[in-house]
């Protein structure tokens, strides 16, 4: 479980457009420190032995940096993601690398924000809809990957994807923030019996649950030394970097990485 990732490079992020509430386009990135800040993640995936893969940017896609929409994939099989009209001239070349790669693509008819939206936690999938994801998107998640669906819905646009409201920890283990999900949500969410981790909304705002964890290592924002204190006294190694520059998208570090590895279900076809 995220031992091998998918990223981009931040060489054409720009914030071009406002399509979440973080985006001001009169707030650039530094191109110099920006592209420091994605090299730092990298290094960071490498050095806890995860695998990387990566697909150049192209200089129209100012968003492509944040691979997390491109898609959810589950063993072989890649849904696409369907994100808002500014970001579509991603999908061609995510498509093309994913193709290339063998997977067997599936195109989503409605709004979809990938793996933004999706979260994999062994059999379960935590889909969030009603921001970037259309409802209808759930069931055919379920019916092309094989996960038992859970639906989820966030508690505002500050939260437009699930990835900044709830992080996997491992397959037993979960962080999220209450304030950041609707109540039937919650009782869904506490229902499940999981491990829970409360994070408080002043860290989440700051995109602490935005993580990549493999279970043993956990790679996430500086700036939330309550949740980095917590997953170290559980015994996971924690990273914490530098995240400035992505934050003017309105992106964190788990943005920046699409799973390549999520296991197959043990009775798929
Ligand atoms: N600017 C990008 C957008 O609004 C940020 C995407 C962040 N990705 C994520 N998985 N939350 O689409």
């Amino acid at each position: 479980m995220n031992s091998e990732l998918l990223v981009s490079d931040a060489s054409h992020f720009r914030v071009d457009y406002q399509i979440n509430p973080y985006m001001d386009p009169t707030v650039q990135p530094d191109t110099e420190a920006a592209l420091a800040e994605h090299q730092a993640i990298v290094a960071a995936h490498l050095a806890a032995g995860r695998k990387i893969q990566y697909v150049p940017s192209a200089p129209e896609c100012p968003d492509m940096v944040f691979t997390a929409n491109a898609a959810v994939i589950r063993g072989e099989v890649a849904v696409l993601g369907n994100p808002p009209r500014e970001r579509k001239t991603e999908i061609p070349y995510f498509r093309a690398w994913l193709e290339d790669h063998r997977y067997e693509i599936v195109e989503a008819p409605y709004a979809f924000s990938g793996q933004g939206d999706a979260l994999a936690c062994g059999d379960l999938l935590l889909a969030a809809y009603g921001q970037r994801t259309d409802g209808r998107m759930l069931p055919l998640l379920a019916d092309e990957l094989g996960y038992e669906v859970v639906p989820l819905r966030t508690a505002g646009e500050r939260w437009y994807d699930l990835d900044l409201a709830v992080g996997v920890i491992s397959p037993d283990t979960l962080a999220y923030c209450p304030e950041a999900l609707d109540a039937p949500s919650l009782r869904t969410l506490r229902g499940l019996g999981l491990e829970l981790i409360r994070v408080a909304p002043e860290e989440a705002a700051r995109f602490a649950l935005n993580l990549v964890s493999d279970g043993a290592t956990v790679t996430m924002t500086q700036g939330a030394p309550r949740l980095a204190a917590e997953l170290r006294e559980r015994g996971l190694e924690v990273v914490e970097l530098d995240t400035t520059e992505l934050a003017k998208g309105g992106g964190g570090i788990r943005c920046t990485a699409l799973a390549l590895d999520n296991p197959p279900a043990a009775l798929w076809p």
